[in-house]
């Protein structure tokens, strides 16, 4: 079947079908085409970029340029899926004008189709209505919002207790009434997931949130197995690349080493005439 570009509509039409979403990260344009291609809906540019390529210990440091630098490098290899760039810490947090002026940025500058905004207290809502106002898709995130982990005792399951619970679900409402087209779920109990999934109209995306969301996200990272620092319990590693990195260099390494790389079929020729002579040279 041609395949079309994913719009809002799509994913709204998805949820009621009761057919799934799949959204996964990406940071660069390889992974972003391959990704694409292999058919997921929405691709994320996550500011995970800062844990799984930048090497830094969480998402805090993570800046705006580095989100547009690698959201602008994701946007050119993705044609079909809906593309989303993660705002980074305090680039929403200070005033509605700055929070739409760097939501602005990720469309006009990085060509991204929506931006994710973390959190659900009344001034990420306030600010999340500015942003829609403004004509930009937002995606909300709720639960285990991992720029404020601090705040929220860590990077710990949310949602356990009834009164927690309660909080997350009036985040949610609150969410859908100002407009967002779509909302994540990090670590939040399933069944809690699966209550909200049914009472919202727009879709929810699961990641440690269980099935009964309508859709589901990881990190590309983690799923491919390139990511050796800790693996939270959620994710399923399809496959070891980490592993078959590390053997494909080791055997570079040892055949440049043991002159077996390059072959005569690397090399370029040079006709035996042309080659200058090291004798007759002053
Ligand atoms: O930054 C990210 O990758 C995310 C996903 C885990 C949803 O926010």
């Amino acid at each position: 079947m041609q395949r079309k570009k994913i719009s809002l509509s799509d994913l709204l039409k998805m949820k009621s079908n009761g057919e799934k979403i799949t959204m996964l990260t990406a940071y660069d344009y390889p992974f972003g085409k391959l990704i694409d291609h292999a058919g997921v809906e929405i691709i994320l540019v996550g500011d995970s970029l800062g844990n799984v390529v930048l090497g830094y210990d969480n998402p805090v440091p993570v800046t705006m340029d580095e989100m547009l630098h690698h959201s602008k490098a994701v946007r050119k290899g993705v044609e079909f899926a809906f593309l989303v760039s993660d705002m980074p810490f305090m680039s929403f947090n200070v005033s509605c004008e700055h929070a739409i002026i760097n939501a602005g940025r990720f469309i006009k500058e990085a060509g991204a189709d929506a931006v994710k905004i973390e959190g659900g207290t009344n001034a990420v809502v306030e600010t999340i209505k500015a942003i829609i106002a403004a004509g930009i898709p937002v995606m909300g995130h709720l639960g285990l919002t991992p720029q404020t982990a601090p705040m929220l005792g860590g990077y710990k399951v949310q949602g356990k207790d009834r009164e927690s619970a309660e909080k997350i679900l009036n985040q949610a409402l609150a969410l859908e009434s100002a407009g967002c087209f779509c909302i994540v779920f990090e670590c939040v109990p399933d069944k809690l997931a699966g209550l909200i999934t049914k009472k919202l109209r727009i879709p929810t995306i699961g990641i440690g949130a269980g099935a009964e969301c309508d859709g589901q996200v990881l990190v590309i990272h983690d799923l491919l197995g390139i990511n050796n620092k800790f693996m939270p319990k959620f994710v399923r590693q399809y496959a070891n690349l980490g592993e078959v990195i590390t053997q494909s260099v080791q055997d570079y390494i040892c055949e440049v080493k043991q002159k077996k790389f390059p072959a005569e079929e690397h090399c370029f020729k040079i006709n035996a005439d042309n080659l200058p002579n090291l004798y007759t040279q002053t």
